[in-house]
């Protein structure tokens, strides 16, 4: 098979050939391969999009971000509330919904993320033939399997279209391209060689008897993680799950073109199809706060049922501490919310994880130590 990977640096690149292939095809640019493990957008154009899109995150996220938090401060301090105290939701929002300044930050954030995704989603079906056939050629092929289950029935919870990506990660075959460009530009240029996954991977809480075996990545996107697992571990049977068949197709081709051997599977998180006790360790990263709350406690279940008595569980994104709901704190999950579409959110942070980890028989860590995901991350461990 043609491999895209190959390109730098190599004469071939001036041959005809290839821009009938992948991303070259009907732009007037040749494909522009690899550095390392990013393979780079097909155009210069796309690219200097994408560089200044991430740009402007970094200036919203930073200067702008702080505008509003300084704003918010002298709102609440003008209401006579204490900055650092506990606000209601609803308050929250009646005291800061209009203000400019904080709308301003809010809107820059979201109109940016819709131009990023909008961008990246033109150029990919510009070329959405030559992808999607060298994706159907990669379905095949190994080092790690792939199964794709086109007739599963969806959760309706996932058919939504979470911090505005079109299609979500079950409406659009292309799913995995969009979410593995967009996140890079999310991660403002920090993960194009999948290093954050690389440290998650390296941070991942193994168990006491220190035997692993089998670790299964739930939830697992573009696969990234899964991938630094079987690095990290070689010798180790790795599974990526995802609900969405393009996000665990993209995340097999992406691994065998770089030669890693990790498995992947369309199949739920609450009902992964693994035996009683399989897994030594479970890991997701950014799944919870992207799943109804009902699912979630199925998702627990299930992995308190597949993991084996003193196996792992380290979600990445479920803290021992919800911390102090300040009012910019609730503001800004409310927005995040209602304009970023990030749907679960609301419903995960008001739920009791602590219970429903002891109700499964998973113990609640709360020692607060820097590991997987950052200093307050829940880690379970099944009993025995
Ligand atoms: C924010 S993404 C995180 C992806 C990846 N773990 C990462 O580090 O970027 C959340 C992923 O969870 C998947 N997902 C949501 N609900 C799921 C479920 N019930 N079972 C399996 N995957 C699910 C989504 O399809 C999506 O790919």
């Amino acid at each position: 098979m043609f491999s895209r990977r190959k390109l730098i640096g190599s004469t071939v690149m001036a041959t005809s050939v290839l821009p009938t292939l992948g991303w070259g095809k009907g732009l007037d640019f040749q494909p522009r391969g690899s550095v390392g493990k990013l393979e780079r957008l097909p155009t210069l154009d796309l690219e200097s999009r994408d560089d200044f899109n991430m740009s402007y995150r970094i200036f919203v996220n930073g200067e702008v971000r702080k505008a509003a938090m300084d704003r918010a401060i002298s709102i609440l301090k003008a209401n006579k509330l204490n900055i650092n105290a506990e606000v209601d939701l609803k308050q929250a929002i009646t005291l800061f919904e209009n203000d400019p300044i904080l709308a301003t930050n809010m809107h820059s954030y979201v109109r940016g993320q819709q131009v990023m995704w909008s961008q990246l989603r033109d150029a990919i079906y510009a070329n959405g033939d030559a992808l999607m056939a060298e994706m159907e050629a990669a379905d095949n092929t190994g080092p790690g399997k792939l199964e794709l289950n086109p007739r599963m029935a969806l959760p309706d919870y996932t058919k939504q279209e979470i911090h505005n990506q079109p299609g979500g990660y079950v409406g659009d075959e292309f799913a995995g391209h969009i979410y593995y460009y967009g996140t890079n530009n999310f991660w403002m240029g920090h993960n194009y060689q999948d290093e954050m996954h690389i440290k998650l991977a390296a941070e991942t809480p193994i168990p006491a008897d220190g035997k692993v075996k089998r670790i299964l990545d739930a939830g697992c996107g573009d696969g990234r993680l899964t991938m630094a697992l079987q690095e990290r571990f070689p010798d180790a049977e790795v599974w990526g799950i995802d609900v969405g068949g393009p996000m665990v197709r993209f995340s097999h081709m992406r691994a065998n073109d770089l030669g890693n051997k990790a498995n992947y599977a369309q199949r739920l998180a609450e009902d992964t199809k693994f035996p009683d006790g399989y897994f030594d360790i479970v890991t997701s990263f950014l799944l919870f706060h992207e799943v109804s709350a009902a699912a979630n406690k199925k998702i627990i279940a299930e992995t308190a049922r597949i993991l084996r008595p003193g196996g792992v569980f380290a979600p990445g994104d479920i803290r021992t501490s919800k911390g102090v709901m300040t009012g910019y704190r609730q503001f800004f999950n409310w927005w995040n919310t209602r304009w970023n579409y990030e749907v679960w959110m609301l419903e995960h942070i008001g739920t009791d994880y602590q219970k429903v980890f002891t109700e499964n028989g998973l113990s609640w860590d709360a020692n607060e130590k820097t590991r997987f995901g950052g200093s307050a991350n829940a880690v379970g461990v099944k009993k025995a």
